[in-house]
């Protein structure tokens, strides 16, 4: 089977191992790919905000299979515009992609599937706005109703900093605060049917102890041995089987990956946002623990072949922690030379904002490097993360020190 996987990121690099490790994958193309990637793929110059561009691409290298990355290119189309030349694609429709896409579709589609999510106003004046505010109360949530890559969210005590955050928008959704520990969840479907991953916990705040500002991510860990035991089963029958079941009744059948974003809270599970492709960095923990050959399970979920599918997990725990570069996430500075990695056992290190130039291997994004050390627990693959991170020599750059570090602790003493 030849691939194209169509994105840049640290995802992008956890998947494109994941899908060169399958024997299935004959020839593994990523466009643009990184130069983290380069080194075990054919890597296509792309602009990705051009679906033509990435069909063109698709042609030319005949491909048997698509996979799309990033959020951009699924709701600008481009998975309507590949299942329309022939191409079968993992990636959801343009009106699918509406569920990351728009946060008032969301909250209508689970509304109509009867899914557990906090209470919520879409306003577009301040009077509306100044309501919403005030039946909710503190802490607040704000929330940009379009893509924000990851910016579009104000949770705040302060009603003069929601207010203006609303107003800022342009169409904003105020919505009640959800108390509870949060796990992001995947299922990955073809349409019909829907198979869970397991879950995986990320960091988005930029400091230690959830301090600072929110970014896209700074860490990730999975499984969560603080989680109940069934979280995979009812996350499965209340959250993701019924949106499914809703988009294919809407004649918008969501072929993909559905990321549910959960908050655990008192009063039961309830979903704090979706996404419509992988999780970054949630995928950089959940791919080196997946058995499951890869390719051949977004192959089938592109071909609408899932049916029966059990996935295969390791029996191991993957702990990733984000290398930033200085200033991320207002101002992150690039440029830098990235010293040379260190090789210890069980660490990958995927490149999320590397480029290479005449100085050698530089920065190039806000999230540099993500560093994943598997282990046969947390406090071992924690270990090996921050070992090998730590031996990672660029200028200014931070990382966080506590990623999974409670979940280690609670592991230990059960
Ligand atoms: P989102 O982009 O929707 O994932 O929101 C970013 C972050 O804001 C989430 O990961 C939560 O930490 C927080 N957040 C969003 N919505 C809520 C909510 N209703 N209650 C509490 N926290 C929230
Ligand atoms: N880990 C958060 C995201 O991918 O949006």
């Amino acid at each position: 089977m030849k691939i194209l996987l169509v994105g840049s990121g640290g995802r992008e690099h956890a998947l494109g191992l994941g899908l060169h490790a399958d024997p299935e994958c004959t020839e593994l193309h990523v466009a643009p790919g990184n130069p983290g990637i380069a080194e075990f793929a054919s890597c296509h110059a792309l602009v990705i905000t051009d679906n033509q561009a990435i069909v063109d691409l698709a042609q030319k290298l005949d491909v048997d299979l698509v996979v799309i990355g990033p959020e951009f290119p699924l709701v600008n189309g481009v998975c309507d515009v590949l299942r329309a030349a022939g191409i079968s694609v993992f990636g959801p429709s343009k009106a699918a992609a509406q569920l990351e896409g728009s946060k008032t579709f969301a909250k209508e589609v689970m509304a109509d599937a009867g899914v557990p999510t906090a209470h919520s106003f879409t306003c577009t004046t301040q009077e509306e706005i100044e309501k919403a505010l005030d039946v909710f109360g503190a802490p607040y949530v704000v929330k940009d109703d379009g893509l924000a890559a990851g910016k579009g969210v104000v949770v705040t005590r302060d009603r003069q900093e929601a207010l203006d955050h609303a107003l800022a928008c342009n169409r904003v959704v105020i919505e009640e605060f959800l108390d509870g520990p949060e796990v992001s969840l995947f299922g990955i479907s073809d349409g019909k049917t829907i198979v869970a991953l397991q879950p995986a916990q990320d960091f988005k705040r930029a400091n230690d102890n959830d301090s600072g500002l929110n970014t896209g991510g700074m860490g990730a860990y999975s499984p969560l041995p603080w989680a109940p035991s069934d979280i995979i089963e009812d996350t499965h029958l209340k959250v993701l089987a019924p949106m499914i079941a809703e988009m294919a009744a809407r004649g918008t059948p969501f072929v993909g990956l559905l990321y549910a974003g959960l908050a655990l809270t008192d009063h039961g599970t309830k979903v704090i946002e979706f996404n419509a492709r992988f999780g970054d960095p949630e995928t950089q923990v959940l791919i080196p623990l997946l058995k499951t050959p890869l390719a051949q399970l977004l192959y089938k979920a592109a071909t609408r072949n899932l049916e029966g599918t059990q996935l295969e997990w390791r029996d191991d725990s993957a702990v990733t922690v984000v290398l930033a570069a200085k200033g991320y996430p207002s101002a992150p500075q690039s440029g830098d030379l990235i010293g040379k990695f260190p090789t210890i056992e069980n660490t990958v290190i995927y490149h999320a904002g590397t480029t290479r130039n005449e100085k050698g291997l530089v920065s190039s994004g806000g999230r540099v490097l993500t560093v994943t050390g598997t282990g046969s627990d947390l406090t071992e693959a924690r270990d090996r993360a921050y070992r090998a991170i730590s031996h990672i020599t660029l200028e200014g750059s931070f990382y966080r020190s506590d990623i999974a570090f409670n979940a280690s602790v609670a592991e230990k003493g059960n």
